[in-house]
């Protein structure tokens, strides 16, 4: 779909994070792991300095909720919250059918949950690419006239599916969530969604997949995703921007995938953005999936480097291999 109309009149209204307690060094990782590894290397390999793990009753339902509560809240709304519709993006989902995001209406609480019939709600699955996906869902199905909140939410624990043995991802993956509504603003009409492009290249698959069953995880070829990872970022921010008519120059701020430093460090020069201009927290979140756009949005917006009308772009690729970006007006 080459020709797109901007989405515009429809902001960003609140934004929230959620990490797991426990945090893990790089030093801690590998005495806990035993794998052969050192932090040396996972730094200059990586950038990866920590990363935080959940335990105890802690999953991606409690991180998605708690995110998204404080989205809400942000947003001006008090408990129980008028929600219309909820999009879940994540990889480790609690449940083969139905899902987990049907659980995120209740845990909030949303108004009516389960029995408001004009509540509803979703779950996507691109990988790490999630959460652009679904706030690309948000805005796209946004009424053209009418108002409604929309609470998208990229919620992981790749800690449950990546083998501790596995130094090759037992060192990047992480567990975290971060969300944002959306909702009307007809005093913004300027302010949304400037254009956007996904791809899926289904080649990649051996690339980097996980079976379902007990005991199956992660089997990832590190050095071919890399490869590949740099090339569909430039691609999907090139095209995003080319069809928003928005030039790289004028971009605020890139918030890519935090999947690996030099995997961003590569795809920022390619894109032509210099590094100041580009978001990074993996030397702290690792990579935490449908998380980690999320997760870098919120810590950013909360150090007061984006403000109201700024231009951001929003890069994501994962497993399949997906990508998505996402050009906005803040
Ligand atoms: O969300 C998307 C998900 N995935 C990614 O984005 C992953 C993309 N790929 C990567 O980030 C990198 O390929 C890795 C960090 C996974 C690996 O880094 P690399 O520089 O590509 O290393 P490599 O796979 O080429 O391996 C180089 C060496 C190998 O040893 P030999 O064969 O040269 O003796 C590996 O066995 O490094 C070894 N190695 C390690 N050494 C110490 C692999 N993992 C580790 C480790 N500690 N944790």
């Amino acid at each position: 779909m080459a020709n797109q109309s901007p989405i515009l009149g429809v902001e960003i209204a609140g934004w929230g994070a959620a990490l797991p307690a426990e945090s893990l060094t790089n030093d801690e990782l590998i005495a806990k792991t035993g794998i052969d590894s050192s932090d040396k290397w996972v730094q200059e390999r990586t950038g990866i300095k920590s990363r935080h793990f959940i335990s105890g009753e802690e999953n991606i339902l409690t991180l998605a909720i708690a995110a998204g509560d404080e989205a809400l809240r942000m947003s001006g709304m008090g408990a129980p919250y008028n929600v219309d519709r909820t999009i879940l993006a994540t990889t480790t989902s609690l449940f083969k059918v139905p899902g987990t995001h049907q659980d995120i209406l209740e845990g909030l609480p949303i108004v009516g949950g389960y029995s408001r019939p004009e509540a509803s709600s979703k779950e996507v699955q691109t990988a790490c690419t999630g959460f652009v996906t679904a706030l690309l869902e948000g805005y796209r199905g946004f009424p053209v006239d009418g108002d409604e909140m929309d609470l998208i939410i990229g919620a992981d624990t790749l800690s449950t599916i990546v083998d501790p043995e596995d130094r090759g991802t037992v060192i990047l993956f992480a567990d975290g969530a971060g969300a944002a509504t959306l909702r009307r603003n007809n005093r913004r009409r300027d302010a949304g969604l400037l254009g956007w492009y996904e791809e899926t290249d289904g080649s990649a698959r051996p690339d980097l997949y996980c079976e379902l069953g007990d005991a199956k995880y992660v089997q990832m070829d590190g050095r071919e995703v890399f490869k590949r990872a740099t090339r569909i970022m430039v691609k999907a921010g090139k095209i995003a921007l080319e069809r928003a008519r928005v030039s790289i120059d004028e971009i605020d701020l890139v918030i890519p995938h935090q999947a690996n430093i030099r995997i961003i460090d590569f795809a920022a020069e390619r894109l032509g953005v210099k590094p100041d201009r580009v978001v990074t927290t993996i030397d702290h979140h690792g990579n935490t999936s449908s998380g980690s756009i999320p997760l870098a949005l919120a810590e950013t917006v909360n150090a007061g480097r984006i403000n109201r009308g700024d231009k951001i772009l929003l890069v994501g690729f994962g497993a399949g291999m997906t990508a998505a970006a996402a050009v906005i007006k803040w």
